[in-house]
């Protein structure tokens, strides 16, 4: 079947800001599909347990902290790298890979139905390699819940050691500044209390009232074939997604790097958390409509993309082999969704 899947051997310079800049997020070493192995479930096992990233204590800190250490010291030849794991977002949001079926077409995986799949992937290998490197393999990502009232400012956890990230909006690095989840470039007017109530509000027209369909939700379909993005994000996509991506970068670096761009938003240690609660909230979704709105589609169950494991191989990885987080090993902390009583 044509499906949606990268030719690894087009890596090229992409445009990282359409029109404006050019970046080169290629591996160092060329792909080739030869060397790449089929991705395979993990054996069951005890479900390893992503926790709020404000509720976590210091021990887990400081195991996060060693791995992230860890990454920035390797070579940048080896995938496990800091700068790699970054760039492997890179390669998927600036169009660094021709289409295999297509080659005049890039794969851009937001901004489409793939952006909830593509993310859940790589994090799952960025946290596979971090259990490597600090030999626990109960280790799991923690989630960024700003979508409940505790955890709407920036984890204080970023904002020590290696994982601090310097490109980031100073006004932002305070427990006293809550995430504005409809954020527009320019600091809410509202006092915290208010913007607590119009966050809950916000986030349940994105889960909810917003997002009744799987398009809606989930994005546009982009299939083989069709020119360009079908531009059509899902309503989390959108925003808290972008938007706090905005509100986490560095307003006076021109390109509001590092997690304000998707060239370089992986650099920052807090993409891993962000992204984790937007994993758990796809969850959340599938979940309150009985799993009855997930796409059935072929074109999307079998799309495929490449990530490098804990072993540095790379692996082909179907959408269809991701949909359920138990077999691959892991679950969410149960935790209250506020917002569900929030109807505007
Ligand atoms: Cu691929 Cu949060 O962006």
């Amino acid at each position: 079947r044509r499906v949606i899947s990268p030719n690894l051997s087009s890596c090229h310079d992409s445009y990282a800001v359409p029109g404006e800049m050019m970046v080169n997020c290629c591996p160092p070493r060329p792909e080739s599909e030869e060397h790449v192995i089929d991705f395979v479930l993990p054996p069951p096992s005890t479900l390893r347990v992503r926790r709020p990233a404000h509720l976590v204590d210091d021990e887990y800190i400081a195991k996060l902290k060693k791995a992230v250490a860890i990454m920035k010291s390797l070579p940048y030849t080896d995938p496990r790298n800091w700068m790699r794991q970054a760039n492997m977002h890179c390669l998927y949001c600036t169009g660094s890979y021709n289409q295999k079926y297509s080659n005049s077409i890039e794969v851009d995986i937001h901004k489409t139905w793939y952006f909830f799949p593509w993310h859940r992937m790589m994090i799952y290998f960025h946290e596979k390699i971090i259990g490597s490197l600090i030999g626990d393999e109960d280790f799991a990502l923690p989630f960024w819940q700003w979508d409940a009232p505790e955890g709407m400012s920036m984890p204080s956890m970023y904002w020590e050691g290696a994982l601090v990230d310097t490109e980031r909006n100073p006004l932002h690095i305070s427990p006293n500044s809550i995430g504005d989840l409809n954020y527009q470039m320019t600091e809410s007017k509202l006092s915290s209390q208010e913007l607590v109530s119009s966050n809950l509000a916000f986030m349940y027209n994105q889960m909810v009232s917003g997002a009744t369909t799987s398009e809606l939700f989930m994005g546009c379909p982009f299939k083989v074939g069709e020119a360009g993005e079908c531009l059509g994000r899902g309503t989390i996509e959108a925003a808290p997604h972008n938007t706090m991506h905005s509100w986490v970068g560095k307003h006076a670096n021109r390109y509001n790097e590092n997690m304000g761009v998707f060239y370089s938003a992986a650099r920052d240690p807090t993409f891993y958390a962000h992204h984790a609660n937007i994993d758990r909230l796809w969850e959340v979704w599938r979940k309150m409509a009985n799993y009855k709105k997930d796409i059935v589609d072929p074109d999307w169950l079998n799309a495929y993309f490449y990530f490098h494991n804990e072993k540095s191989q790379l692996v082909r990885v179907s959408i269809h082999q991701i949909l359920n987080i138990t077999d691959m090993g892991y679950r969410y902390q149960d935790v209250d969704l506020p917002w569900l009583n929030a109807k505007p």
